[in-house]
């Protein structure tokens, strides 16, 4: 039998561990794979665009297991009710080829950027850093901050949408939260007073400008999550000049990041040889550091290979008929012969 988790799982293990030590242990997997990144047969995301968004199917293998997920970006969507990012992903044994793990990935995707997004400012903020200024309070918004209180000390954060309801909404879901105070504003600029980590997390299929190098103090670090497929970018071109930009893939990130505006021989330091210690992260106080962030599949293998630990650890399995089990694995004719339908 194949393991499912849906939705409801994915809420008991946040139930049972706390969100909070979620993300930690998330990120953790998440950094050791990372550290065997030569271990993976990598590929760019394959990506279907259309007018109102895009969607994509992301594989990886490390040789022992394979994982894709599909995901879809479609930023009008919150107009009609809807997530503008869904997702699922399966997990599979390379040597049998039969899958191990069907899961939902639309929470677990806002808990892996949110932990990719603090483990790389881990390597990359100030260690000082105490104040974030987030521009855009979506479906990702909560669970980035979460991540960076958790994981780089984050106390308070000061919110900037273009909708007020949505920071309002953001407002009172943290209001709750211990040992983070939300400062919602009503302009980017009144956002970023006092910043030390800038989070852009907008959704519009455009090239838009949420933040221009004028804006950007030095020793500052810019997590840009929203610039993630052809067309689609947050910031001003100027600020990839300003800064130390470190990436995920380049093959990938040069398409869809925010490195899409700049040549295609524009430098970039690779989030792995960060982790792995090739490179240092942070070079100087005053150094801009920017994390164009696209996602990319090892940190969605990372997450399935987690959820299937975490809910083994808490006996939270359940399992769906996806594969057959037929006794002579020649004799597939023979379940419509076990379940009576030939005889009607
Ligand atoms: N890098 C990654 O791994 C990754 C993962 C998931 C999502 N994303 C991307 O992150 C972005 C946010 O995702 P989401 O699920 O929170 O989307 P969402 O649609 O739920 O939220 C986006 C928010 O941005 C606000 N916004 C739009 N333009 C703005 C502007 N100019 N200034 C301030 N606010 C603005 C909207 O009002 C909305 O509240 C999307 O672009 C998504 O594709 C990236």
């Amino acid at each position: 039998m194949v393991q499912y988790i849906g939705i409801q799982d994915v809420i008991e293990v946040l139930r049972t561990l706390g969100t909070e030590r979620v993300l930690q242990e998330l990120a953790k997997y998440i950094e050791d794979d990372f550290r065997r990144w030569e271990d993976f047969d990598k590929v760019a995301r394959i990506a279907s665009g259309s007018p109102n968004g895009v969607i994509e199917l992301m594989p990886i293998s490390d040789g022992r297991q394979f994982a894709f997920k599909y995901v879809n970006g479609h930023p009008c969507n919150t107009n009609a009710g809807k997530l503008t990012v869904t997702a699922f992903g399966v997990l599979a044994d390379v040597a049998s080829g039969y899958p191990l793990l069907l899961s939902e990935m639309t929470l677990t995707t806002a808990l892996r950027t949110a932990a990719t997004s603090a483990l790389a400012a881990r390597y990359l903020a100030r260690p000082d850093s105490r104040t974030m200024a987030l521009i855009g309070a979506g479906a990702q918004a909560e669970f980035q901050v979460l991540a960076f209180k958790t994981m780089t000390g984050i106390e308070k954060v000061r919110v900037f949408d273009v909708d007020p309801s949505a920071s309002a909404r953001f407002a009172r879901n943290l209001a709750t939260v211990p040992g983070i105070h939300v400062h919602v504003t009503q302009s980017v600029d009144e956002g970023l007073q006092d910043a030390d980590i800038i989070t852009t997390a907008t959704a519009a299929k455009k090239h838009a400008v949420v933040l221009t190098r004028s804006q950007v103090r030095p020793g500052t670090h810019i997590n840009a999550i929203g610039g993630d497929c052809p067309g689609k970018t947050e910031l001003d071109r100027e600020i990839l000049h300003a800064s130390r930009v470190v990436v995920e893939y380049p093959p990938q990130s040069r398409v869809e990041g925010e490195i899409q505006q700049v040549d295609p021989g524009f430098p970039v330091v690779e989030l792995w040889r960060i982790i792995a210690g090739l490179e240092v992260g942070r070079r100087a106080v005053d150094e801009v550091t920017l994390f164009d962030s696209v996602g990319f599949a090892l940190e969605d293998f990372s997450t399935l290979r987690f959820l299937r630990d975490i809910t083994q650890e808490i006996g939270a399995v359940r399992t769906i008929d996806l594969v057959p089990d037929v006794a002579d694995p020649r004799d597939l004719y023979s379940l419509l012969r076990r379940d009576g339908v030939l005889a009607a």
